[in-house]
């Protein structure tokens, strides 16, 4: 049964039977972090680079991870294997744990550790992939530590919400006329064979498929700016696009909010979805043999 068992501390038990402490600093002040891995062909893509940047982001914080990464990394796998996931996702929570509330944190308390695997349906996926997404340009009113893939993300929920109240599926945000990331997603932009995104500064998250997208760009001899632009340079651009986890590379075909414009889905984005799409062929066939 889909989502049947769930990852608590060390243990894969029946989910509902989880005991959430209301003073767990995860619920009173987002107090934790997570990551979202997708799962194909029941293999979870780019874990290593996923646990990494997890690593990163409890340092950042001064989280304790409570166990090594092969014991997390198993844990996440029993969890896809118990609920029979083939493609979908694996999400891990880790909050800083409990404690009577208090602004002030203790350092190394006792991590709460939560997850849970679902499965996706990659027809959605491919849909938004084959036609395009509608974005909508809105202010990036996010914290400064965009890097860290923490629980507070009410800024990037509010730039989701109102881009689909004007029927977009992305937000594409930016800071005093400079975009900086989407809602849940990193922003590409391609001009006369150019790409550009943002650099890895803390003023985004580095997704992981942007970093794998870098890595193709440099296999493909595909020039590359990680130099910030804006939003007029996103308005006259040739081709746009997002990546992300459960979009993969998923082309703009049209910008609305403060700026208006429709785009074409380009022979560059069409190149990155298919080098990206090997990626992921190569990493399932790997790690079956
Ligand atoms: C704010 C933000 N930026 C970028 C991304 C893309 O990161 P990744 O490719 O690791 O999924 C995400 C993913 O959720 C995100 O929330």
């Amino acid at each position: 049964m889909e989502n049947s068992y769930v990852l608590y501390h060390d243990q894969i038990i029946k989910n509902g039977s989880i005991p959430v402490d209301v003073e767990d600093r995860g619920y009173l002040f987002g107090d934790g972090i997570y990551e979202v891995v997708f799962v194909y062909d029941s293999k979870p893509f780019a874990f290593d680079e996923h646990f990494d940047r997890f690593v990163q982001s409890a340092k950042k914080l001064e989280l304790a991870i409570p166990y090594d990464i092969p014991t997390f990394k198993h844990l996440t796998e029993e969890l896809i294997t118990k609920n029979n996931v083939v493609n979908g996702m694996v999400y891990i929570q880790m909050t800083r744990g409990v404690a009577p509330r208090n602004h002030l944190y203790e350092r190394n308390m006792q991590s709460v550790v939560t997850g849970f695997a679902k499965s996706v349906s990659l027809d959605s996926i491919a849909q938004s992939q084959s036609k395009g997404i509608q974005t909508y340009l809105t202010k990036d009113i996010r914290w400064l530590r965009c890097d860290i893939k923490s629980l507070n993300l009410l800024g990037n929920v509010m730039a989701k919400r109102e881009a689909a109240d004007f029927d977009c599926q992305e937000a594409i945000q930016h800071r005093d006329g400079v975009v900086t990331e989407g809602s849940s997603s990193n922003v590409f932009i391609v001009k006369d064979g150019t790409l550009k995104t943002h650099p890895a500064t803390n003023l985004i998250l580095n997704g992981i498929t942007r970093q794998i997208v870098l890595k193709i760009a440099e296999q493909l001899h595909v020039p590359v700016l990680e130099e910030s632009f804006t939003v007029d340079e996103l308005k006259e651009a040739d081709e746009v696009f997002i990546t992300s986890t459960t979009m993969e590379v998923t082309p703009v075909v049209k910008l609305k909010g403060e700026q208006e414009q429709t785009y074409k889905i380009g022979p560059v984005t069409t190149e990155f979805q298919k080098h990206f799409k090997k990626q992921i062929e190569k990493s399932t066939s790997t790690l079956k043999s």
